[in-house]
Formats: C-alpha cells, sequence, structure tokens
C-alpha cells in the first residue's frame, strides 16, 4: 500500500515529517484578552502536534489590533503575544512536528462576534471592544459595518505591521509563515473586483488588485530572510459572476511564485454571502489541482477531507502535495495517528502509550 502521506515535504530545508497539516482555525476564547494566546491554545495546538500532525498552523492572527476578526482573536503585534507563542511552539517542537502561524489582517470583516452560539447581529459595538473596520473601498460585507476605506497613505503601515509580525513570529520559535489572503479578510477583499473599486495603483487591473499583497510578501520576506517556507491562503473563487475566479488566482500563482512565496494554500469564498458553493468531500481540491499544475509551486489544499483513503489518494496522485484536515482534527486531534493505522503506516513518531490503543 502506497504511503504518500506519510513522505516528509521539505520547503527552503524545513522539513515536516507528513503532508498531514493542521489548517489555521480560530478559537475565539473568551480569555484571550489583547491577543495573548492561553493555556487553551497550548492545549489545543499542542494536542495537534502530539496526534501526529507535520505542521501545526496556528489560527489566524492579527498583525494590528484592528485586523482581528472577533476582540477574541489572537495577535501578534506586541512582545507579551510573542513570549505567550513561544511556550506554544516550544511544546510542538518536543512533539516532532512543526509550528506555522498565519498571518491575517480581518479588512471589512473585521470586528465581528465569534463565530458560534448565540450572537447579535452586525458587528462587535465598541462598547463591547469592538472597532470601525478597515478595506479596501467602503462597501460592507453583508451584514456588517461599511469599511473606511484606506488611504494610499495608510497602506504602508499594513505592510510594515505584517512584517514586524512576522519578526515576531520567528523570534517565537515558528518554522512556517502563512499570509491570510483568502475568505473576504482584507487581502483578498483587494484582489476580488467585487469587493475592490479603487481608482489608484491598488485598484481596476489585476496587477493593481493584487499589489498590497505583492508588498506583504516583499517584507515579509525581507524580515523573515531565505530560510523561513512562506506559503500565501487564496480563496480560488469568489463563487460570483464578476468576482476573483480560478484564472485570476492562477495569475496571482505566478506573481507569488515570482516573489519568492513557497507554496499555496488553497481555499475558496468568504468575500461574498449567499452565494451556491457546491459543497462535498474535497471540493476545493480540483483548484488546487489547477494551481499546482499551472505554477509549478506546491499546494495544500482543504475542505472536507476527513478521511485516511481519500487523503493518502491526494498526495499520491499527486493533486495536491500537503492535505490541511481542518474540522476532522477538532473532532480527533489523534487523526494522522488513525490515518497512519488505517493506511497500515508504521509511524516511528507514534507517542509510546499510544502503541496500546491502536493496532
Ligand atoms: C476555520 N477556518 C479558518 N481559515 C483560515 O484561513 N483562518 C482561520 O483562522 C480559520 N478559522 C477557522 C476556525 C474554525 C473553528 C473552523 C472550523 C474553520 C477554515 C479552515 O482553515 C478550513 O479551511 C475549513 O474548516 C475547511 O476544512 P475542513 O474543516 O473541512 O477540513
Amino acid at each position: 500500500m502506497s504511503h504518500a502521506l506519510f513522505e516528509p515535504l521539505t520547503l527552503r530545508g524545513v522539513e515536516a515529517r507528513n503532508r498531514i497539516w493542521i489548517p489555521p482555525m480560530c478559537q475565539y476564547m473568551v480569555d484571550a484578552q489583547d491577543g495573548v494566546p492561553t493555556d487553551w491554545h497550548l492545549m489545543h495546538l499542542g494536542s495537534l502536534a502530539r496526534g501526529g500532525a507535520g505542521v501545526v498552523m496556528a489560527e489566524a492572527t492579527g498583525v494590528a489590533p484592528e485586523g482581528r476578526i472577533s476582540p477574541q482573536d489572537l495577535g501578534l503585534w506586541n512582545d507579551d503575544q510573542a513570549a505567550a507563542f513561544a511556550r506554544i511552539t516550544s511544546f510542538i517542537h518536543t512533539q516532532g512536528a512543526l509550528a506555522a502561524i498565519q498571518l491575517a489582517h480581518a479588512g471589512r470583516k473585521a470586528s465581528t462576534w465569534r463565530g458560534w452560539g448565540e450572537r447579535p447581529e452586525g458587528n462587535v459595538p465598541v462598547e463591547h471592544g469592538g472597532w470601525q473596520p478597515v478595506g479596501a473601498s467602503p462597501i460592507a460585507f453583508t451584514g456588517l459595518a461599511e469599511p473606511r476605506e484606506l488611504t494610499v497613505h495608510e497602506l504602508p503601515g499594513i505592510v510594515e505591521a505584517f512584517a514586524a509580525a512576522a519578526r515576531r513570529a520567528i523570534a517565537a520559535g515558528f518554522d512556517i509563515l502563512e499570509i491570510h489572503a483568502a475568505h473576504g479578510y482584507l487581502l483578498h477583499s483587494f484582489l476580488s473586483p467585487l469587493s475592490n473599486q479603487r481608482t489608484d495603483a491598488y485598484g481596476g487591473s489585476l496587477e493593481n488588485r493584487s499589489r498590497l499583497l505583492i508588498e506583504i510578501v516583499d517584507a515579509v520576506r525581507a524580515a523573515i530572510g531565505d530560510d523561513i517556507p512562506l506559503l500565501v491562503r487564496v480563496s480560488a473563487t469568489d463563487w460570483a459572476e464578476g468576482g476573483w475566479d480560478l484564472p485570476q488566482t492562477v495569475e496571482l500563482s505566478h506573481m507569488l511564485r515570482e516573489h519568492s512565496v513557497d507554496m499555496i494554500d488553497v481555499s475558496s469564498g468568504g468575500n461574498i454571502l449567499h452565494v451556491k458553493i457546491p459543497v462535498g468531500p474535497g471540493y476545493q481540491l480540483a483548484f488546487a489541482t489547477a494551481i499546482r499544475e499551472a505554477s509549478g509551486l506546491p499546494v495544500s489544499t482543504v475542505g472536507m477531507i476527513d478521511e485516511p483513503f481519500q487523503a493518502e489518494q491526494i498526495v499520491a496522485l499527486e493533486q495536491a502535495d500537503v492535505v490541511m484536515v481542518g474540522r476532522e482534527t477538532l473532532r480527533d486531534p489523534n487523526f494522522p495517528i488513525r490515518a497512519a493505522d488505517a493506511l497500515r503506516y508504521r509511524m516511528s513518531y507514534k507517542p509510546g502509550p499510544y502503541e496500546r490503543a491502536y493496532r
């Protein structure tokens, strides 16, 4: 039986022990004050490392306070946050996994309530810790406040915030960085013509809409040097007429390759509400494969991949280089160990006591 899922993957000399990676997943914990990770994040990310994943990626982490999705999001705009993350990366390393982090700015989808339970409509008001969201253009995401359009003079500050957060991430022990350019957050909202109607150098042509992301990629690369793998998460399509789509994502992936990005993490949607998405097992895989073939860059796929043989087949058939498994690893953080067992792969890094629980 093939074990492609358990082949190591090396990017810029950094080796991940296998191809099952944990995608970024916001925890929205109420005890996360001022963006500082807590014991919850240590236990959550730590258990995923212990469960055998190759790479554990920390959630969308705000590069600035107003770049958080909710007031409960983590951040990396100060050294207290970096120190708390260092404890987490250190534990992840003891389990043989690599630590990655997704650096994010939520843009027009910022200052929202956390994603479950009873929650009021609209944005979090200022008196409850919310703030005025900013965006590419004053176009609201359905149900949220109209963002304030960022002036061209504010954009270098956003670029620098990503670079500074990247420097802190390296100091905190992260091995891999990802820039969040998906799901309708700030960078995706610049990419999509449906949310970007600027008339300056950051709107209009594909090159202009990509400009902020490319400037951030360059600044982050300059901040982290040549030895750290850099990923970009994209939404391959808005699933909406006149929006961001696969051909534009392919064009973007060529640019990202030229600008030293090492892998594209391929998701979709999130910029436009109420669109029809054909959700099903591996429903975003075809986008990843198309981007891989066109750009020559490694890709990760994500989205309803929760079965070991399905994951194995994706890597074995070279449809993607990495499979990110999200909700299934929330249900079972030991999914990678379980997958190895199902595929009859002898995992050398299975924690000793588990030998007695798995075949
Ligand atoms: C997510 N997702 C997500 N995506 C992202 O790019 N940054 C993030 O911080 C989050 N946060 C988040 C929280 C929670 C609780 C969930 C369930 C999801 C999306 C996630 O990374 C993944 O792309 C999707 O969950 C689809 O993969 P699965 O869950 O079907 O394997």
